[in-house]
């Protein structure tokens, strides 16, 4: 992919820091955490404005742990990703595991992880996992986890975390990075750092319904690219079974069925049984798959919560539903963009590519997820990797090179323009390139995505804001997918595909019984 030339004009002028961490969920945090930790200065970049802009807060679930024993969670996360994920990196998720958790949410943070009676830790269950090995506060753990973990991070002596600052671009020269542009008034501030970790979270925006936030536009994994960085996987791409189906829709935790709320269709009936031994917690991709051909087939499918007592033991899912008007037991269900497990190439550091270049969280592909995440295990993989990444990029010295002086902003023609043509995006996304894919019609989606790229790069020539470098950022993702989906004609996981040029090893309709 080539770089858009934005400015003509360079300069070194710029502020200075150890570490730069961009992104402010929970893989930032622990970036910026063990990286202040070995007494660098950090600087902690983020566009969000309040937690909830960063996707760790809307994590509902809990975080996995290995709860004594590793080789079973190990088992567990390379079953659900169909064989695919890479083992040394499952090792290093679950060797690490149980200290990070340990380490940061209970001794440092000090999570009030909900506990039994007896007052012993309370762990759950999600779909695939073979144990109840899940920690959780309610079904709003990440709430309850970075709330106090930003403020930790923010009350540090070494760590400033600067808000509603996006980055704009890598400052790059011969292989290495040295930072980011970011978009600080009036024309972008140059930041330079001994070493940058991107933890910019996922890829919600880019599809029309998502249990991400809005913000979830693919910046560092688009900055990445452009910089050169290798970037795999982009065409795994979860979707969430049960989001509720109608308006400002929302996240029904796995949980709810680890627990005993079951899937029924337009017919009152179970279904989960004629898909997949586990029924209704078979992996992830099995269950989106049969939500949505039920929900052809009988008109809708709903998650039946009768059997919990769900008022009392989930009241933050309870809140939303009731703000929607749903007082009884079924709750209207449909798939819904939840996760990538692609993204930026790296090691079992973090460590990218390009030099002094790591990511973590999301934005990261380690190898943990193969082609399907396992449940609870994406807090978990963001604060391992972000650990083990903060603490890896210390020691390196800025240095300033030239970088781009960006165009003066222009806010409202691009603020509409970026508006309407984020509408297409999604729907060029949602057609094409969902819970199938059809090769045939991803390469059509890669030619509307290619016009756009260069509609919106003509922009990026003569003027900038925010929002058109968020577009720009989504449509150089939105093109990294639609390339790797029309690479592989593999049912894989996440990566479902029909039509002539499939080749499924699995059965494509209900087993018979
Ligand atoms: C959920 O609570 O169902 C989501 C958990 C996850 O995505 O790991």
């Amino acid at each position: 992919m080539t770089e858009t030339d934005t400015s003509t004009a360079t300069t070194t002028d710029g502020e200075t820091t150890d570490v730069l961490v961009v992104g402010s969920g929970i893989a930032g945090c622990a970036a910026a955490l063990s990286a202040a930790r070995e007494g660098a200065d950090v600087l902690l970049l983020t566009k969000a404005t309040k937690p909830d802009d960063a996707s760790t807060d809307w994590a509902q679930g809990g975080i996995s742990t290995t709860r004594g024993d590793p080789e079973s969670l190990k088992e567990d996360v390379i079953a659900a990703s169909d064989g695919t994920a890479d083992p040394d990196a499952v090792d290093t998720l679950v060797d690490h595991a149980d200290d990070a958790v340990a380490d940061v949410l209970i001794d440092t943070l000090e999570i009030d992880f909900d506990e039994t009676a007896d007052g012993d830790l309370d762990y759950t269950r999600e779909a695939a996992h073979s144990e109840y090995r899940i920690l959780h506060v309610d079904a709003a753990t990440g709430t309850h986890i970075l709330r106090p973990f930003l403020q930790y991070v923010d009350n540090h002596e070494r760590i400033e975390v600067r808000q509603d600052t996006a980055a704009l671009e890598l400052i790059t020269n011969e292989g290495r990075v040295h930072g980011v542009v970011s978009d600080e008034a009036p024309t972008g501030k140059r930041i330079y750092a001994g070493a940058t970790v991107l933890a910019t979270g996922g890829i919600g925006a880019l599809y029309g319904r998502s249990t991400n936030p809005d913000g979830a536009t693919g910046d560092g994994i688009a900055m990445a690219a452009l910089a050169g960085a290798d970037v795999t996987d982009m065409e795994y791409i979860q979707f969430h079974p049960t989001a509720y189906d109608g308006e400002d829709p929302f996240l029904l935790s796995e949980a709810l069925r680890g627990e005993g709320a079951v899937l029924r269709n337009g017919n009152g009936e179970r279904f989960m049984d004629d898909y997949h031994p586990q029924g209704d917690l078979a992996p992830r991709d099995v269950v989106a798959r049969a939500v949505e051909a039920e929900r052809e087939a009988t008109g809708e499918v709903v998650l039946d919560v009768s059997p919990l007592e769900f008022q009392a033991d989930y009241p933050a899912i309870a809140e939303k539903c009731r703000d929607r008007g749903i007082d009884g037991d079924e709750i209207p269900v449909a798939p819904s963009e939840h996760f990538l497990c692609g993204g930026i190439d790296v090691d079992e550091r973090g460590r990218a590519s390009l030099d002094r270049l790591y990511a973590v969280g999301e934005c990261a592909r380690t190898g943990v997820h193969g082609a399907n995440r396992l449940a609870s295990t994406s807090l978990l993989e963001g604060l391992v990797w972000g650990l083990r990444a903060g603490e890896d990029a210390v020691g390196f010295e800025p240095e300033p090179v030239e970088a781009p002086e960006l165009r003066d902003s222009d806010p409202e023609l691009p603020e509409r323009f970026a508006a309407e043509k984020f509408v297409r995006l999604q729907r060029t996304m949602d057609e094409y390139l969902g819970l199938e894919r059809d090769l045939e019609e991803v390469a059509r989606a890669g030619a509307v995505l290619r016009r756009l790229k260069g509609e919106v790069d003509a922009y990026t020539r003569t003027r900038t804001s925010r929002s058109l470098y968020e577009l720009r950022h989504a449509c150089v993702t939105a093109l990294l997918i639609a390339r790797s989906a029309a690479e592989n004609p593999e049912s894989e996981g996440c990566h479902y595909v029909v039509g002539e040029d499939a080749n499924r090893t699995e059965p494509e309709t209900p087993a018979d019984d």
